[in-house]
């Protein structure tokens, strides 16, 4: 298996006797190369360090084997893509904990999720870490317009919900104006 995406190519191999993914980000032609590997080198830092925060933060993700400048070794989720409807609550439930922490994950949708015996969240390429309230929104209205249940979304988001829901609807708001 092989993936690959705008930033990063992600394989599967195995590493220690176990099933594994290399993901690695890729060089941009167009970039400065220094300015290139310094941005790489801290995205793959930073992914790393962003998906061990969230399994602290009690959300499901790969077990990070292994980092290296520019590409981290990640423990391999026989899973699923799930369809943005049958994890409604699941994806609710994990953000609301991300957001406890002040974890932004960024790409927060359905693409970035794995089903197996769990709601595993992936790719935290686009992360950071923000306490403010108009990124927190952001990842919800990343999540809605992804096509989850809004109204079972909003059940289970367990975090300060009636600033982000207002956020959320002012951001709504903004794109249409927008366009
Ligand atoms: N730990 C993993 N286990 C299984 N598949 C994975 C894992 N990490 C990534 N993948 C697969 O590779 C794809 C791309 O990985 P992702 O981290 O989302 O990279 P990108 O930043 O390019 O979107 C995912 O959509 C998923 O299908
Ligand atoms: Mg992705």
């Amino acid at each position: 298996m092989e993936w690959r995406g705008a930033e990063a190519v992600v394989r599967k191999t195995r590493f220690l006797g176990r099933e594994v993914v290399v993901k690695e980000r890729i060089k941009k032609a167009y970039r400065n190369e220094v300015l290139d590997k310094k941005l790489r080198k801290e995205r793959t830092r930073s992914e790393a360090k962003l998906l061990h925060k969230a399994k602290i933060a009690g959300v499901r993700t790969p077990i990070v084997f292994e980092v290296n400048d520019f590409s981290i070794v990640l423990e391999f989720i026989k899973g699923i893509r799930p369809s943005p409807q049958e994890i409604s609550k699941e994806a609710a439930v994990a953000l609301a904990k991300l957001h406890h922490h002040n974890i932004i994950h960024g790409d927060f949708t359905p693409a970035n999720f794995l089903i197996s015996e769990d709601f595993y969240v992936i790719d935290f390429g686009l992360g950071f870490v923000s306490s403010a309230l108009e990124d927190k929104a952001m990842d919800v209205f990343t999540l809605l317009k992804s096509g989850i249940e809004e109204s079972v979304f909003w059940k289970y988001y367990d975090y300060d919900k009636e600033r982000v829901k207002r956020r959320v609807e002012k951001i709504k708001e903004r794109v249409r104006y927008a366009f």
